[in-house]
């Protein structure tokens, strides 16, 4: 199956693109037989990803190791900001009411480097180089994005497959026919990069002292395919530019102030505010964003 004439064009940096034209690196769908998604990939029309996905049943004891290179990858990537899933949360909280997503490679074409790093040791058939979890949350239509990692993250930049993260969320939120998408990350997190580019990002919290990273944005987005294109273009996002304008504030990853004045405001009700996708992918990660707040009409 041949990737998008969009792909082909736009996204020369990501050759590994090649490895699933030949089949060796496939989409994955991890999840329990009653979540799978009914009409996959029938909400937003976009034709990056027509592979059919390998699909895992976490519940057959024959998968484990499976899961246990999701949780090696996991956790090492992880592991440096205190935020590895421990197995429990990742069963009670992702694989029972969630659904979890991401590319995999047929384990006997991984390079060296790349077995070195998810520390393989057995010939199972597919290794997970990525993985994105969702779940369903209360709201109609809305899910928690609960988790993004990718094994760029434990490679030098010469071994990365490029736009492994972005692509792995944005296989995700095609497949589930995700409407709208919450999240959360640290502020200065090269994640945000990503986030900001799946639908106008509006920011729910600016400072979040109930999680375990008090200077943690959560954030909301509603899926539209039409912006996923600039992540590799760089286009301006006409339709963002029409509608939100800068509000005279900006965010400062490095000042948990600049966190605290914007909660409060969105608390006292002057939001709702917004980060630009192309303000942060301009930006180097600890330098302060543009707040967008709506034109008024
Ligand atoms: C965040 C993460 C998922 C990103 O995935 P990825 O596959 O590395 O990123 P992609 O290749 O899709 O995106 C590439 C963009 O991110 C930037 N990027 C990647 N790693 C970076 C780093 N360490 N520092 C700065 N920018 C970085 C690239 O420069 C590129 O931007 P550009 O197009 O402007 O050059 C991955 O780094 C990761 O797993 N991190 C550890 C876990 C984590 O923090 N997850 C986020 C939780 S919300």
């Amino acid at each position: 199956m041949a990737i998008s004439p969009f792909l082909k064009t736009h996204a020369p940096k990501a050759q590994w693109l090649q490895h699933l034209e030949s089949g060796d690196v496939r989409p994955y769908v991890y999840v329990r037989s009653e979540n799978q998604i009914p009409q996959p990939g029938s909400r937003h029309k976009l034709d990056w990803f027509p592979w059919a996905p390998v699909m895992i049943e976490p519940l057959n004891i024959n998968e484990i190791e499976f899961a246990e290179r999701i949780f090696h990858l996991e956790n090492t990537a992880f592991g440096p900001s205190a935020m590895a899933i421990p197995r429990w949360v990742f069963y009670d909280c992702a694989v029972m009411p969630g659904f979890v997503a991401g590319f995999a490679m047929k384990t006997e074409k991984l390079s060296a480097t790349m077995r070195k790093a998810l520390n393989i040791r057995g010939q199972h058939e597919w290794t997970p180089l990525s993985l994105f979890i969702i779940i369903p949350t209360m709201k109609k239509g809305e899910w928690v994005a609960h988790n993004l990692c990718a094994v760029n993250a434990l490679l030098e930049e010469k071994d990365r497959f490029y736009a492994l993260g972005f692509l792995s969320k944005a296989f995700g939120l095609w497949y589930a026919n995700v409407e709208t998408c919450c999240g959360m990350t640290q502020w200065g997190n090269t994640a945000l990069k990503l986030h900001s580019h799946y639908g106008h990002l509006e920011v729910l919290t600016a400072y979040t002292p109930v999680h375990s990273h008090a200077k943690t944005i959560t954030y909301r987005s509603q899926v539209n395919v039409g912006c996923w294109e600039n992540f590799f273009t760089r286009e301006d996002d006409l339709e963002f530019l029409e509608k939100y304008e800068p509000s005279g504030l900006m965010i400062d990853p490095t000042q948990e102030n600049s966190m605290i004045d914007l909660h409060r405001r969105i608390q006292k009700g002057d939001g709702p505010y917004f980060l630009g996708a192309l303000d942060i992918a301009a930006k180097k990660l600890t330098d302060p964003l543009i707040v967008y707040r709506r034109k008024k009409a």
